[in-house]
């Protein structure tokens, strides 16, 4: 008998009717250099009024997450970018450290995404690396994902793509914050912070 102890977790909402508009906003957040907007600032996608509508449904996603988690904190949409790839230019394993919670809402494309991570179950390094994968042994989980997917995860997990062809989308950071100053955990809400 095998006991599993622990998971891991990402949220997945289908937001097709959005689609359309967010892609066409791309217009007012362009950049030249690389595969997002990341390299050229182009990471206030949040602050677009254009966009509100929208946002207040990623949050409501956002707050259904956290519910199933038990938890009640304040989410920060800090940092949003579009990005396009290519089979030429790839996205590779990257994460989002140091924010909370990361989002991906796709555009374009039916590249899936693939998170990854370390096994807790590996004896040693490479011990699952040649075995047929099964669920106590995989290191990887592909996410079939089309456009109008809202994927929220960990910003610590790993992820990348395939590049089976080309992929849209509008991606994000979010910091979560305790309103309430009479707990310990996590940081406090900025309405409390002072820069000197
Ligand atoms: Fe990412």
């Amino acid at each position: 008998m095998l006991i599993n102890l622990f998971p891991t977790t990402i949220y997945r909402a289908e937001m097709p009717e959005y689609v359309n508009w967010v892609k066409s906003q791309f217009k007012n957040h362009r950049f030249t250099e690389g595969l997002t907007g990341e390299l050229e600032g182009k990471v206030l996608v949040h602050q677009d009024t254009h966009l509100a509508s929208f946002f207040v449904e990623v949050n409501e996603h956002v707050r259904n997450f956290l519910d199933d988690m038990n938890c009640n904190y304040d989410a920060h949409f800090m940092k949003t970018w579009y990005a396009w790839s290519t089979e030429q230019k790839p996205v590779p394993n990257h994460h989002h450290a140091p924010a909370h919670m990361s989002w991906t809402y796709y555009l374009e494309g039916t590249d899936p995404l693939v998170f990854t991570q370390d096994s807790k179950n590996e004896w040693f390094p490479e011990a699952f690396a040649h075995v047929e994968k099964n669920f106590f042994n995989s290191t990887a989980w592909q996410e079939n994902v089309e456009p109008g997917t809202l994927l929220i995860f960990p910003s610590h997990l790993h992820h990348h793509t395939y590049n089976t062809g080309n992929r849209g989308c509008l991606a994000g950071d979010i910091l979560l914050t305790n309103n309430n100053l009479n707990t310990e955990g996590g940081l406090i809400h900025p309405q409390y912070w002072k820069q000197f």
